[in-house]
């Protein structure tokens, strides 16, 4: 197993916010994180790359295990050496190109110099088919462009695994498809990925296992294939029914 996430709980002052959320990741996995808005599914993949700190709760990653509560800033470091993040706003800096936006990382983050992260930001935004806008900043950029060139900096650093907080929920509908397109080649590629998500095609054709959230526990985590036409719980029988009817 590359990650085994152990019972993590999260309070913001009275509110329990995930309530022992555990998941078993293996390589090449890509789970797709489903649920209502509020039921956690943001600060659960927070957490995990240390964004937030949970109130407990353990990561085993490629064997080494990581207490999700209480961890040193080298480990911290460490950990996210191996992860990538893809927020829903992009997060680019505005005042950087898109090459100097991939480059950032790989130069003053991993100390790569700089010829050599260029030649890797371009083949990264090859990848994603950015490369004709090396030199433009992110706000002459479509939103669906902006978040390609992010997903080009988050593979740019070579992680085993990459978090995506619903990559696609601030596009325009025309632009969601280049973006899906992007991270379905990424899955393809045999990428381990985390992906809070609203497009229940991408749950259903590219992930391969989906985990259902809702108040801050799991409700189901099965098969992709199982969790659309069999699943286990009523709650997920319900949510299933009501997709179906849109
Ligand atoms: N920093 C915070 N302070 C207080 N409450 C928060 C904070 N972040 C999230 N919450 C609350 O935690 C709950 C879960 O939020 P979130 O993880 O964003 O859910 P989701 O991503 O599933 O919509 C919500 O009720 C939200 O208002
Ligand atoms: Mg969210």
């Amino acid at each position: 197993m590359m990650l085994e996430i152990r019972d993590v709980k999260k309070s913001f002052g009275g509110l329990t916010v995930l309530d022992g959320i555990s998941l078993d990741v293996e390589k090449g996995d890509v789970v797709a994180i489903l649920g209502p808005s509020g039921s956690g599914k943001t600060t659960f993949l927070r957490c995990l790359n240390y964004l937030e700190t949970a109130d407990s709760g353990s990561m085993t990653f490629d064997g080494e295990k990581f207490d999700l509560h209480s961890t040193g800033k080298r480990d911290i470091a460490r950990l996210r050496r191996k992860t990538a993040f893809v927020f829903q706003n992009y997060n680019l800096f505005l005042n950087k190109t898109v090459l100097q936006n991939v480059t950032l990382g790989l130069t003053s983050g991993m100390g790569m110099d700089k010829k050599k992260a260029e030649a890797v930001a371009l083949e990264m935004l090859e990848k994603v088919g950015m490369a004709d806008k090396l030199q433009n900043y992110p706000n002459q950029l479509s939103g669906g462009q902006q978040q390609r060139v992010a997903i080009a900096r988050a593979m740019a650093t070579n992680p085993e695994i990459i978090y995506f907080d619903e990559p696609t929920s601030a596009l325009d509908p025309e632009l969601i498809g280049e973006v899906l397109a992007v991270m379905r080649k990424l899955a393809e590629d045999g990428m381990t990925m985390l992906v809070v998500t609203h497009e229940m095609d991408f749950a259903r054709n590219v992930s391969n296992k989906v985990m259902f959230m809702e108040g801050g526990k799991v409700v189901e985590t099965a098969p992709s294939k199982q969790f659309f036409e069999n699943p286990e719980e009523e709650r997920v029988k319900e949510f299933i029914r009501k997709i179906q009817n849109l």
